[in-house]
């Protein structure tokens, strides 16, 4: 089977946005990953509402919002009305984590959860019946182009064996330092959602590079 492939327009050039978004609608890209920060869950801020909106003008693949944010139950109705299709909120940042989940369902998104590289899979058992997507940090979320951490891995295995075992069906999407070289491992492990940000985006044929992703 082949990866869903979600570039992160994070790495891409914004002063181009559009022509970013073009080459990723030309491109064998199934989504278009955004990260989303608030400066408080992550010391980082990236951006907000209105480039949502602009990028969902040109896209014409589905938007992946990758919320980084706290209280994220406050603003998943406002993305899904920028221009996402699918929406993941950090169970860290989620004390009422089921509660924001069917809210993002009922909007008619598809509802992830996003772990930081610390929180361990098993605090998942309990919502993957209710999930479409997990949202594994191979980061520490907040930038991009860090290194990958290498105990991403285990944490894919972990996690397939537990949605297997539940029957349910849920996709393994790994954020953070995907390449060429652990694409394949990663899929190996389970995972079958590769975001890629600076890999895609610092390299003079960002298509070719997206369509090597898919051909892990
Ligand atoms: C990190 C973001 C990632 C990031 C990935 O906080 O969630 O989506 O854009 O970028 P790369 O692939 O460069 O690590
Ligand atoms: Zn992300």
């Amino acid at each position: 089977m082949k990866p869903i492939v979600a570039p992160s327009i994070l790495a891409s050039d914004f002063a181009n946005l559009q022509s970013e978004v073009t080459m990723i609608n030309e491109s064998q890209a199934d989504w278009i990953h955004v990260d989303i920060m608030d400066g408080v869950f992550v010391p980082n801020l990236s951006m907000g509402l209105p480039v949502v909106q602009a990028i969902k003008k040109h896209a014409t693949k589905p938007l992946d919002v990758h919320l980084m944010i706290v209280n994220p139950e406050r603003y998943v109705e406002a993305f899904f009305e920028a221009g996402a299709s699918i929406i993941s909120v950090h169970l860290e940042a989620s004390p009422h984590l089921h509660r924001t989940i069917q809210q993002i369902k009922a909007l008619g998104c598809k509802a992830g959860v996003a772990i930081n590289p610390h929180t361990g899979v098993e605090q998942l058992q309990d919502i993957l019946s209710d999930i479409d997507l997990v949202c594994m940090m191979s980061v520490n979320p907040g930038f991009g182009g860090q290194k990958f951490i290498e105990n991403t891995y285990k944490k894919v295995s972990r996690l397939k064996s537990m949605i297997d075992k539940a029957g349910a069906k849920v996709h393994i999407e790994i954020d953070g330092g995907v390449n060429q070289k652990n694409a394949k491992p990663l899929m190996d492990a389970g995972a079958d959602v590769l975001v890629a940000g600076n890999f895609v985006f610092s390299s003079s044929n960002p298509k070719l590079v997206i369509e090597q992703l898919k051909n892990s």
